[in-house]
This record gives structure tokens, C-alpha cells and sequence, in this order.
């Protein structure tokens, strides 16, 4: 292996440190040599996994513009194909290997070809050793905390011929004055704070995203009010878990106190993603009850029904905790809509301990879940544990759970019928051109009829038939 290459160690990511970590707001440049390298070139990106990937790949497709680069959606037409991943689980990045290899037929019909792979997975130094192993045609790698390095990676790879490997596994500072170009017109990512420190034990966020970092309430209230003069309707404030934001600052209200400044900039709709039921304040939910602009939906991942299990996973609540913050939630906000995040199959899942999952689900009649086969991650403390439940087990456990699914985001969606929801306009539906859609205040996918509707507007819609993933209706 060569010594220019920075690869990624697991044993540093782990580590946590009471450093502060500094905000830059200039350090972003792009220099001279680098400035012109896309001109005449393009690019195209795939992104998988999570928002802060979304929001990633914003970051980087704003680079590629700023060096010149223009983008195509089209693998053929490309001069650098870069792909962002997730490690998240198994599958996610079987997905990746698997488009790795069929890319190798564009790099022979074009030799110049550049193909790179950035985010989640190249964290880990075992995708980074397999991709050297057997995918010798990746030109360029990149890690999470290396986005802002981007112009010399390329500079590196496409002008100077180096295969690049550039993985820190320590996040730096936060750099304020990236590029952006946003994927929406009218709704936009945020973020506000990067990382993870819950060291929830299936999960390898922490060790690819590095620690909680919360950027400055100034920066995101900047960033917010920047974007209403730009005429965003709707912003998603975004967390591996939001309602850790300022506890790293010192900020005495938290993610209490940003919530209500954003409220109070006026933005039309607020959402944000993702909580963490283990600090979800007393505080967060008046804020959230008292600001109509606050959107009346939580996306509150549970990952199981029982105790114990939820014990294993470090998940640092109990099922009555999570119970008490629904409750006050669902009392608070009586026509609020709850999602939530399911892993089944943990190991040594018990048929009693699924059947506890199911009972809570029965309790809170969630509107929707995404639902997962627990998939062991390597050095994280789960994939060390015995696990004594077949495969064959967990996937029938997956189908009865899904069913559930299925049964309350009917019943949730039925109670619509005839009402009158207010739906931000995305735009023609993607089966019917003749018909809009776009997203109800409780976040439901709104399929309508429009008569003035134009996109971004925020309009009333009279809901005239309910399915289970979607509602059907007609402006009025
Ligand atoms: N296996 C299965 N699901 C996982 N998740 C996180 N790690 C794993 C894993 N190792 C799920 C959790 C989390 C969601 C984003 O992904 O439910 O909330
Ligand atoms: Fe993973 Fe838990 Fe952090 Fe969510 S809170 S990113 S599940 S470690």
C-alpha cells in the first residue's frame, strides 16, 4: 500500500474526545490551480442511504459546479462518476459492490473515465481494503470528513493521474462556507448538528460520522432566514439526533430553544429528523405545540417493544418512557402523525420479546415504520454477541411485523376521508402528469386534482379516497 494513501482506522473513530470542535467560516477556497479542472467535463452522482447523505451530496455536487464541472444524469455521458454510500447495513452496501462492478464497462469504453466512492462505507478500513483488492478501477475515495477537500482529490486524480485515498477518521472542524447547490426549489436539508455519541451497539454511525457537533444557532438561523428570502416554504432540520443539538455549545435550552428561533423566523413549514425518544424534553414538546409552523409529525425510532432487548441495543429508555413521550405528544397533538424505525431479529430475539414489538405497535398504531433484519456491522459491540435466531426466523418476524404496517397505515390514512388537508405542492405526480402531488402537514403523500395550484404553492385539498401509503383528493 502506498504511504500517500489516509485510510481510515475504526479504533480512532471510536474515540471520543472533550475537544471543542472550532467553526471555520472562511477556510473553504478554491485555489487558482484548481479552479478551471471541470471546465468541459461532467459528472454524475448516486446517492444512497440517509438524508445527511442527501445533504452531503448537495455539498459536493456545489463543488463539482464551482470547479467548473457540469452535471449529467447519465452514467455514458460522464467524466467522473462518483457514488455516496451507506454502511448502515449489509445490504446497502452489498448495493454499492454491486454497482461497482458493473461500472467497470464504462471505465473500458472510456479510459478516462474517473469513478470515485465517497461517504458512510469508506469509513470502515475493510471496504476500503476490499475496494483495493478487487475493484482496482476506483480511482478516487473520499471520507465524510473530507468533503471540503474535494477540489484537490479531483485535482489529484483526473490532472495528475494519482489514484487519491483520503478517509480521516477524525471529523475537523466544521466549515461553514461551503458551496451548496440544493436538490429542491421549495424544501430544503439543514443541518444542525453532524455525528453520533449514542453508541447504540448495532449501529456504525458513530464511528463513520464522527461525534456530536452542533453547528452555531447564528450559522442556522443565517442559513434559514437565506433561505426564505430565496422563497423555501419548507425546511427539515437535520441530526443523526436532533435533540442532542447544543448540548457540545453548552446552550442551556438545547434543541428546545433552536426549534422555537427557527419557528420565530416565519418559515413556513419546520420539520426535523432524527429524534432520539432518550432526550425528547418536556420543553421541545410545548415549543412544538405552541408554533403552527412547527409540522405536527414525529419520526421517533422505537427498534423494539421490549426491555431487555432495548437494553442490548443501548438504546438508554425503557418501553414506559417511550409510551410517556407518545403520550404527551398524542395529548398535546391530538392529529399529529408518528413514524417510527423497527429492527427485528436482534440476536436472541425471543418470540415473547417480538411479540412485546408488536404490543407496542398495537399501542401506538403507528401512520407508518420502516422496518429492518437486525445486520451485524463489524466492530460494533452487537456483531460480537451470540446469536442463536435463524435467518428464516427473522424474516418471518419481519413479514408479521410489516403486515401490522400495513393494517394501521390504512386505518390512519381511512380518518382523512372527506377532511381537508393544507399540502405543499412538489409538483405532477409521478404516474399522471394531469395530477399534482405533494405533502400534507402530517406529512402524508397527497395526490390531488388543481385547478390554480402552482409548484411550492401551499394550498387546501379535500381528501376524497385513502389508501395505505397515500391520500387522494382535489384542490379546492
Ligand atoms: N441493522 C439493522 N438496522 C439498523 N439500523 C441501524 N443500524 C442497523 C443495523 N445494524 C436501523 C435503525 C435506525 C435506522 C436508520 O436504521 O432502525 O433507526
Ligand atoms: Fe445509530 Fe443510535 Fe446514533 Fe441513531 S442514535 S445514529 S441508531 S447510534
Amino acid at each position: 500500500m502506498t504511504n500517500k494513501y489516509i485510510l481510515p482506522s475504526v479504533t480512532e473513530a471510536k474515540r471520543r474526545t472533550r475537544q471543542k470542535t472550532s467553526v471555520e467560516h472562511e477556510s473553504f477556497e478554491i485555489l487558482d490551480q484548481h479552479r478551471d479542472i471541470g471546465n468541459g467535463r461532467k459528472f454524475c452522482i448516486r446517492t444512497y442511504g440517509c438524508q445527511a447523505n442527501e445533504r452531503d451530496s448537495e455539498t459536493i455536487v456545489g463543488i463539482f459546479e464551482a470547479l467548473g464541472f457540469q452535471e449529467t444524469k447519465q452514467y455514458e455521458d460522464a467524466d467522473v462518476i462518483l457514488l455516496n454510500t451507506c454502511a448502515i447495513r449489509e445490504n446497502a452496501e452489498d448495493k454499492v459492490f454491486g454497482e461497482l462492478g458493473f461500472l467497470k464497462k464504462y471505465k473500458t469504453t472510456n479510459p478516462d473515465l474517473l469513478l470515485g466512492v465517497c461517504g458512510c462505507m469508506v469509513q470502515q478500513e475493510t471496504v476500503i481494503n476490499r475496494i483495493l483488492k478487487s475493484y482496482h478501477h476506483v480511482d478516487f475515495i473520499f471520507g465524510t470528513h473530507n468533503i471540503h477537500n474535494l477540489p484537490t482529490i479531483l485535482y489529484q486524480a483526473l490532472i495528475a493521474k494519482e489514484k487519491m485515498i483520503e478517509v480521516y477518521s477524525k471529523e475537523g472542524s466544521i466549515i461553514e462556507n461551503l458551496p451548496v447547490s440544493r436538490f429542491g426549489k421549495h424544501k430544503a436539508w439543514v443541518n444542525i448538528i453532524y455525528g453520533c455519541d449514542k453508541f447504540c451497539t448495532y449501529c456504525i454511525v458513530p464511528f463513520t460520522r464522527g461525534k456530536e457537533r452542533s453547528r452555531l444557532p447564528e450559522d442556522i438561523l443565517k442559513e434559514v432566514n437565506d433561505l426564505i428570502a430565496e422563497g423555501y416554504q419548507e425546511i427539515t432540520l437535520l441530526g443523526q439526533n436532533v435533540n442532542a443539538y447544543g448540548k457540545d455549545l453548552n446552550l442551556s435550552r438545547g434543541f428546545a430553544g433552536l426549534l422555537e428561533a427557527v419557528a420565530k423566523t416565519g418559515i413556513n413549514r419546520i420539520r426535523f429528523t432524527t429524534s432520539h425518544p432518550w432526550d425528547f424534553s418536556d420543553e421541545m414538546i410545548d415549543i412544538i405545540a405552541s408554533y403552527p409552523n412547527i409540522m405536527p409529525y414525529f419520526h421517533l425510532p422505537v427498534q423494539s417493544g421490549d426491555n431487555e432487548i432495548l437494553k442490548l441495543m443501548g438504546r438508554r429508555y425503557k418501553v414506559e418512557d417511550y409510551k410517556a413521550i407518545y403520550d404527551k405528544l398524542s395529548a398535546k397533538l391530538p392529529h399529529c402523525s408518528f413514524t417510527t424505525d423497527i429492527i427485528v431479529g436482534f440476536p436472541n430475539e425471543t418470540e415473547e420479546q417480538f411479540q412485546r414489538t408488536l404490543d407496542l405497535y398495537d399501542y401506538c398504531q403507528f401512520d407508518s415504520a420502516f422496518t429492518f433484519i437486525y445486520s451485524p456491522r463489524s466492530n460494533t459491540p452487537a456483531a460480537d454477541m451470540e446469536d442463536n435466531i435463524p435467518l428464516e426466523i427473522k424474516k418471518e418476524r419481519l413479514q408479521r411485523l410489516n403486515k401490522k404496517v400495513g393494517y394501521y397505515a390504512k386505518k390512519k390514512n381511512q380518518a382523512y376521508l372527506n377532511q381537508v388537508v393544507k399540502v405543499l405542492v412538489d409538483g405532477p405526480s409521478k404516474k399522471n402528469p394531469e395530477i399534482y402531488s405533494g405533502y400534507s402537514e402530517t406529512n402524508k403523500l397527497v395526490n390531488f386534482s388543481f385547478k390554480n395550484a402552482t409548484i411550492g404553492d401551499i394550498i387546501s385539498v379535500k381528501i376524497t379516497e385513502t389508501k395505505s401509503w397515500s391520500l387522494n383528493g382535489e384542490e379546492i
